[in-house]
C-alpha cells in the first residue's frame, strides 16, 4: 500500500506522512525542500516502509503532470494534497505574482493531481484522496481574501466530486481537511501571527488520518473550530464578514 503526500517537508504534511508510515504505508514524499524530506525519510526507516522523495515545484502545471506520470506505476492508494500557503494583506496591496503562484499551488496543483489520480482509483474502485483546505474554506476572508477563496475552491470541488462518486456507488473516498490555526511554518510564510493559539500539527495529522479512515468527508480538528461552519450557516453574511475582518486585523498587528 502506497501513499503520496505533497507538502511532506514540514508542518501538517510531514506529520501525516509520519502517521501513514506508522500504519505501514510506503510513502512518496513531495515538496521543494530535499534536505528536510531526506531527514524525514531516514527517520521513517524504523517503520520498515519504502520512502521515495520527489523534489518538485507544484506551482508549475507541467510538474504536476510529470509527478503523476512518474508515480502512477506505484499504484497509489492514498493521495494527500497538502502543499499550500497563504498571502496575507489587503487585496490591492498583495503582490499579484505571489498571489497567482499561491493560486497555482493551492488550487491548480490540487485540481490536477485529484483528477489524474482519481481516474486510477476509480478503475480499482478503492483508495483515498484527502485534500487539505482550511477553516478558511467556510467563509469570505477580508485581508486574506485570495487564500480563503482558494480553500473554498478545494472544499467545494472535493464535496462535488464526492457526490458524483456516491451516485456511482463508488468505494473511493474524497474528503477535505479543514483545520483552524495549526502551529507550523504557515504563518511565517504568510507573514502573519495568529490571533489565537493553534493546535499542534501532530494532533491535526492524527485526527485527519483517523477520520479519513472513518470516511468522514469534512474533517475539522479542534473543538472550537467545529462551530465555525454552523455560525457561518446561521449568521448573516454581513456579520460573518465583520467578524472575519476583525480576526484578520488582529492577526496583522
Ligand atoms: N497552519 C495552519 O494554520 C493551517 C490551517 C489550515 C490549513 N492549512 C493548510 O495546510 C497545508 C500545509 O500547511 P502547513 O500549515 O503545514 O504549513 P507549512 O509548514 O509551511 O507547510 C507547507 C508545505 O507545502 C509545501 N509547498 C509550498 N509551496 C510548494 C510548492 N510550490 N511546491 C511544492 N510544495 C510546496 C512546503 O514544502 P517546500 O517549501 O519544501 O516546497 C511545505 O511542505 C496548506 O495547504 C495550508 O494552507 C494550514
Amino acid at each position: 500500500m502506497t501513499a503520496l503526500v505533497t507538502g511532506a517537508s514540514s508542518g501538517i504534511g510531514r506529520e501525516i506522512a509520519r502517521e501513514l508510515a506508522k500504519k505501514g504505508y510506503d510513502l512518496i514524499l513531495v515538496a521543494r525542500s530535499r534536505d528536510k524530506m531526506v531527514s524525514l525519510a531516514k527517520e521513517l526507516s524504523k517503520f520498515n516502509v519504502k520512502v521515495r522523495i520527489i523534489v518538485t515545484d507544484l506551482s508549475k502545471e507541467e510538474h504536476c503532470i510529470k509527478l503523476y506520470e512518474r508515480t502512477k506505476k506505484y499504484n497509489i492508494d492514498i493521495l494527500i494534497n497538502d502543499a499550500g500557503y497563504g498571502v496575507f494583506g489587503r487585496f490591492t496591496d498583495t503582490p499579484l505574482k505571489r498571489e497567482l503562484n499561491m493560486i497555482d499551488v493551492n488550487i491548480k496543483a490540487v485540481h490536477i493531481l485529484t483528477k489524474l489520480f482519481l481516474r486510477d482509483l476509480n478503475k480499482k474502485n478503492s483508495g483515498y484522496i484527502l485534500n487539505v483546505a482550511s477553516s478558511a474554506a467556510f467563509c469570505p476572508g477580508p485581508l486574506f481574501s485570495s487564500y480563503y477563496a482558494s480553500k473554498a475552491y478545494i472544499l467545494r470541488l472535493s464535496q462535488a466530486i464526492d457526490e458524483e462518486l456516491k451516485k456511482d456507488g463508488s468505494d473511493v473516498y474524497v474528503g477535505t481537511l479543514c483545520p483552524g490555526p495549526v502551529r507550523t511554518n504557515f504563518d511565517s510564510t504568510a507573514g502573519v501571527s495568529f490571533a489565537m493559539k493553534g493546535i499542534s500539527s501532530r494532533y491535526a495529522a492524527k485526527y485527519a488520518v483517523r477520520n479519513m479512515f472513518k470516511r468522514k468527508k469534512v474533517i475539522i480538528p479542534g473543538k472550537i473550530m467545529k462551530f465555525l461552519p454552523i455560525f457561518v450557516r446561521l449568521a448573516p453574511t454581513s456579520l460573518v464578514l465583520h467578524f472575519c475582518y476583525y480576526f484578520q486585523k488582529r492577526k496583522s498587528s
